[in-house]
């Protein structure tokens, strides 16, 4: 191990480097525009895949964006674990709230950044350097590896499934490894054993045929813009509750042994809410900061669209209204029935003054991860020597839709060892990965491919 260690840590320099040509390419997975660049990001891993030593490279088209694959199965009687990743990116606009071009990585006072420096690029590089320092130095692995890095998961990994399907055989794998969450804080390694599942819906409301002069028509007819706000507005209660019929039904309740678990984490409110620039936090009752995040399901307006938005005042009565809401789900609760209990209930609470349709736009299904797998054990003794410090157990609120499929389609569990920080502005301009978790992530790595055969023999 010390010569892998040594190995990382005298590349530190050229790792940044090649860090800095994956994340130049703007493997945007939303925009249409940029359909070349995901090609060509897929065809720049595949080369790296091959240049650090894996086999078998290939690259599937799908209907979307293309998956990558490559393995080295050169450890026989040794578990498998197959890697996964995601190399599509959010859109970096609005540009100008960059200090730097958000695809030409930057450091900054230790931390590097640039679109997909945290989220997930720079986390995949982690595993690419970590193999990179076994098969250059021994040649060998300890444990055999499958990778695949997919290109629509910010837009909800929808021809990643039927690929699973597929590959049945080609994925076969003991457990699956995951680095795209967060740590629990700067210096404060964690292990991610939950996520939140999504369903992600929209509403289109249409009151007059065309817009209507609001001098000739206001006072006659029902403001699409209103009647959407009256329906925004009802879906929580004043104690912050969901009020979409049987939005509850399924969620399992917290156990006393989790909430005391949460209760042991080094958190403050206070300081939470001075960081996001908020007087006072917001949200459900009778539950703490961290059970809201983690463990309640929420209702969330992204974002209203409807009348007129532009520069000064014009007068004009609407014709369509629409809002875009996702709701973030915990266990027991499935994307579909959550969808289509949504859609009932707007359905019944819009006023007939207006005509609505409710569109599902996407899911995924929340997910647990046993703690008490050799997986998650080799990650929390592979952490403390990556970081020198003990790690902690925590859940995190955002979603991974994949990681359920994996369970379901392949039969195996999923190891969320992430080097984010929840700080690191993620989706917004200005993302960054901390360099001491870019490089302490790699280290960990390798010590997670040392040390799981084993774990796996315990
Ligand atoms: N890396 C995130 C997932 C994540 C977010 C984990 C926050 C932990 C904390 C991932 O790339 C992501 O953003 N996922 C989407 C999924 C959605 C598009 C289905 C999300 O959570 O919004
Ligand atoms: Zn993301």
């Amino acid at each position: 191990m010390n010569q892998i260690l040594k190995y990382i840590s005298d590349n530190q320099n050229r790792f940044l480097d090649e860090l800095n040509s994956f994340i130049s390419i703007p493997s945007v997975s939303t925009s249409i525009e940029n359909s070349k660049d995901m090609k060509r990001c897929a065809e720049w891993l595949s080369d790296h895949l091959k240049n650090i030593g894996l086999s078998n490279i290939q690259i599937f088209n799908t209907p979307g964006h293309p998956i990558v694959y490559g393995d080295w199965i050169g450890a026989p009687g040794k578990p498998t674990v197959l890697i996964y990743g995601h190399y599509d990116v959010q859109p970096a606009e609005p540009l100008e709230l960059w200090i730097s071009p958000p695809f030409q990585g930057t450091i900054r006072g230790g931390n590097y950044y640039a679109r997909g420096a945290s989220d997930d690029k720079g986390q995949v590089f982690i595993h690419l350097k970590s193999i990179e320092a076994f098969l250059k130095n021994n040649g060998s692995l300890p444990v055999n590896i499958k990778i695949i890095l997919e290109g629509e998961e910010e837009i909800g990994s929808e021809n990643l499934e039927p690929f699973l399907r597929q590959h049945k055989d080609l994925l076969k794998a003991d457990l699956v490894l995951i680095s795209d969450t967060s740590m629990f804080a700067r210096g404060v390694p964690s292990v991610c054993y939950g996520l939140r599942g999504l369903s992600y819906m929209q509403i289109d409301l249409v009151g007059p045929d065309k817009d209507l002069h609001s001098g000739s028509y206001g006072g006659s007819v029902h403001n699409p813009i209103q009647a959407l706000a009256e329906i925004i507005s009802s879906l929580h209660d004043k104690n912050g509750k969901i009020k979409v019929d049987g939005f509850y039904d399924d969620v399992i309740k917290l156990t006393k042994e989790e909430r005391s678990s949460f209760k042991r984490l080094p958190w403050n409110d206070k300081k939470f809410a001075k960081e996001l620039g908020i007087k006072k936090l917001y949200g459900e009752s009778g539950f703490t900061t961290l059970e809201r995040l983690w463990a309640r399901p929420t209702l969330e307006c992204n974002g209203i669209l409807g009348g007129f938005t532009g520069e000064g005042a014009k007068t004009v009565l609407p014709s369509k209204a629409s809002a875009k809401i996702s709701m973030r789900l915990v266990p027991n609760q499935k994307p579909d029935k959550i969808a289509k209990l949504f859609e009932k209930h707007i359905k019944k609470i819009t006023p007939s003054t207006v005509k609505v349709t409710v569109k599902n736009l996407h899911g995924g299904e929340p997910a647990m991860t046993p703690i008490n797998s050799p997986g998650v054990q080799t990650a929390i003794s592979a952490l403390e020597k990556g970081f020198g410090k003990k790690p902690l157990y925590q859940r995190e609120g955002g979603s991974i839709p994949i990681v359920v499929q994996f369970k379901k389609i392949l039969g195996i569990d999923s190891v969320l060892l992430g080097f984010g920080l929840p700080d690191e502005n993620a989706h917004a301009p200005n993302e960054f990965l901390y360099l001491e978790n870019f490089f302490g992530g790699i280290r960990t790595v390798a010590h997670f491919y040392n040390e799981l055969p084993g774990f796996m023999k315990k």
